[in-house]
């Protein structure tokens, strides 16, 4: 097979080096953002005179065809035509003959690849901004239903205080909303138009960058052509946004695994969502929390293999930059997979009220409570501390509940507890307490579930 730069070579390319060299096998998912790149090219090639009206209406005629075929796996994409461009171009010569070869004037496929990255990315970000909306939206269905759970809350993975489940899982959509922010933020960068650098430096033609950013609805053109074609920041940038969504998914996982075993018995395990041992028969596996968990290690290693590629490339476009792209669709497509299983999963999980009550209450996770009710009779807050610190190593080494204690036990500890204290070491009464913005009392945790729950009904309007 003849190729585009065949005029300065003497003889064909080897097999190996076709299949070492060629990308096809994973840019042909670009191929849209290809065609529409390529059809506002064209137009805008007409627009400026640099090749004829009729030229470019054949040209735009004979891509959209191809895409067609595409679309109805029709099109038989070639390894020996190396990439999704040359793949494209050579189909449009096929069709159209001469006229497919001025496509490519005032262009380079290191700008074409630019644009083709940015417009897929654009499309990806928005899939990504969608995904999570849907999923917060499930999380905050299931908090609206839990508004009166009670549950250990933890630090150090100690009981720590009482705070409602419902609270606790709200933690989870403001990290994901942040997510969101990101992706957002990023959107800015990706949606700048690359195309017109040419290979580097620009080109003679006089070209009308705006009016392609016009055609495809970017916010504006780069401003150096260097730049342009060696910058894959916006690649970076979505695959750490990417990274952190991934770790936050994996704490929740991780919650799910801990949550799920007879130590803890917080949740039960939908059977559709989980799988048995082909060895020990009693046993139900929380895989698919655990595989969530396992592939963010997958989704950081794409963040490092680009960071990597791009540490000691010179400028400006250099071909290592063809390993931008495994990494980047892997990550989008075990995101969309962990964001869809967790979506289908947690409705269906069942949560242990009872025995999260249980747990809540059984151990000293009023204390601070205790310390706090006696700064309010007058003592100094490390004074109290301690006080509170000796009444639980006494309960402890006695092995008694706190609010079981008699009040004649519990002045010999500070005479200014009286049996007002009784109410504070009940764990409702603890969480009731906690009214700062924030914090997990059912007054805020229902402001909370209403502020949030506008913001996504708005979100889901834009
Ligand atoms: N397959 C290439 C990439 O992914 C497309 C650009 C190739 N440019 C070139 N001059 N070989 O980056």
């Amino acid at each position: 097979m003849k190729k585009p730069w065949g005029g300065r070579f003497k003889t064909s390319t080897s097999k190996t080096t076709e299949s070492f060299t060629e990308s096809i096998s994973f840019d042909r998912r670009l191929w849209r953002y290809d065609i529409e790149g390529s059809i506002a090219h064209a137009k805008m090639l007409a627009k400026q005179g640099i090749i004829s009206e009729d030229d470019s209406k054949r040209i735009i005629e004979g891509l959209k065809e191809i895409a067609n075929e595409i679309e109805g796996g029709r099109f038989k994409f070639r390894f020996d035509l190396e990439d999704i461009h040359m793949n494209i171009e050579t189909a449009l010569a096929k069709k159209i003959g001469d006229a497919a070869g001025k496509l490519h004037t005032a262009r380079s496929r290191n700008d074409q690849i630019a644009l083709d990255l940015r417009l897929y990315l654009r499309d990806e970000s928005k899939d990504m901004l969608s995904l999570i909306n849907r999923f917060q939206k499930t999380l905050l269905d299931i908090a609206s239903k839990h508004i009166n759970s009670l549950m250990p809350g933890y630090t150090h993975m100690q009981r720590a205080q009482p705070v409602l489940l419902s609270h606790h899982l709200l933690a989870y959509i403001e990290m994901l909303h942040r997510d969101k922010d990101r992706f957002k933020d990023t959107l800015k960068r990706i949606n700048i138009l690359p195309l017109g650098a040419g290979a580097i430096a620009g080109t003679t033609f006089p070209i009308d960058r705006m009016y392609i950013a016009k055609l495809l609805n970017f916010d504006d053109v780069t401003q150096n052509s260097i730049d342009s074609v060696s910058d894959r920041d916006f690649v970076i940038e979505f695959l750490s946004d990417a990274s952190i969504l991934m770790m936050h998914l994996s704490r929740l996982a991780e919650e799910i695994v801990l949550w799920s075993t007879e130590e803890f018995r917080f949740i039960q395990l939908p059977d559709a969502f989980a799988t048995g041992s082909s060895a020990m028969p009693q046993k139900k596996n929380p895989d698919i929390a655990e595989l969530v968990r396992g592939k963010t290690g997958r989704v950081y290693g794409n963040l490092f293999s680009i960071l990597t590629v791009m540490k000691g490339l010179p400028l400006s476009y250099n071909r290592d930059l063809q390993e931008d792209k495994p990494s980047l669709f892997d990550t989008i497509d075990t995101l969309k997979a962990c964001l869809n299983i967790l979506n289908e999963m947690l409705p269906e999980i069942k949560f242990n009220t009872k025995r999260m009550y249980e747990t809540a209450s059984d151990g000293y996770s009023t204390a601070t409570d205790i310390a706090e009710y006696l700064v309010k009779k007058g003592l100094p807050f490390r004074k109290a501390h301690e006080i509170t610190g000796k009444l639980v190593l006494h309960c402890i080494s006695k092995n008694r509940r706190l609010d079981k204690l008699t009040i004649k036990e519990l002045k010999k500890f500070s005479p200014l507890i009286s049996d007002d204290i009784y109410p504070i070491m009940k764990i409702e009464k603890s969480l009731e307490e906690k009214r700062s913005t924030g914090g997990t009392s059912p007054v805020e945790v229902k402001r909370q579930i209403k502020r949030i729950r506008r913001i996504l009904d708005i979100e889901n309007k834009q």
